[in-house]
């Protein structure tokens, strides 16, 4: 009975390992993973490209302004996130929040510089034409779609809801789902940041 068992347990260790390490190798298979160039228009009005961001690490999440649900939750728990990285004294600069617009024929510059702020004050907010945002929807392999709601005088985006985060070298490193706590984003995120401030 007890030998069943034992190898009852190293059989469930087993297939453990077998997930886990296919998971490891998923994350570091970066060189097919999603990201891309590109140039958008930040809510300043300037012009912003992924390579102004080398260095350091993007958290790209996309979306759109009026997005009844799925988007304010997921920029809230980025933020959340971030500020509690902030209140534990670690410098957050390293970590760039970046909000991507999949509606750009209502989220104009005007729109996402009175978005953003609500969030995080970093954030940044990137717009552009269709065409530029169908292109960097196409490499970071988001879908999105119009959908036109009746007895409603808007329409609602279907979109994709994740978190990117790219590393120092533009390169995919891993997504945050909706699944992820802001706590889980925390610990994933606190060993590539330097503590800056004591805090008790
Ligand atoms: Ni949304």
């Amino acid at each position: 009975m007890k030998i069943v068992r034992l190898m009852l347990w190293a059989a469930v260790v087993l297939v453990g390992i077998f997930f886990v390490g296919r998971h490891f190798m998923t994350a570091q298979d970066a060189g097919s993973g999603p990201g891309g160039p590109f140039t958008l228009t930040s809510q300043t009005g300037q012009k912003v490209s992924d390579t102004d961001f080398r260095g350091r690490f993007m958290l790209v999440y996309f979306g759109y302004t009026y997005c009844p649900d799925v988007c304010p939750l997921e920029l809230e728990k980025m933020s959340r996130a971030l500020e509690t990285l902030d209140k534990e004294g670690y410098d957050t600069t390293p970590l760039q929040p970046i909000f991507i617009s999949i509606d750009p024929e209502r989220d104009t510059v005007k729109e996402m510089a009175e978005y953003v702020p609500q969030f995080y004050p970093r954030l940044l907010g990137l717009t552009g034409t269709p065409e530029e945002i169908a292109k960097v929807a196409k490499e970071y392999k988001v879908y999105y779609k119009k959908r036109v709601v009746k007895d409603s005088d808007g329409y609602l985006m279907d979109h994709q809801s994740m978190i990117f985060v790219m590393g120092p070298d533009g390169k995919f490193q891993r997504i945050f789902s909706s699944r992820n706590t802001p706590d889980q984003m925390v610990a994933a995120l606190r060993p590539v940041l330097t503590k800056v401030k004591d805090t008790k």
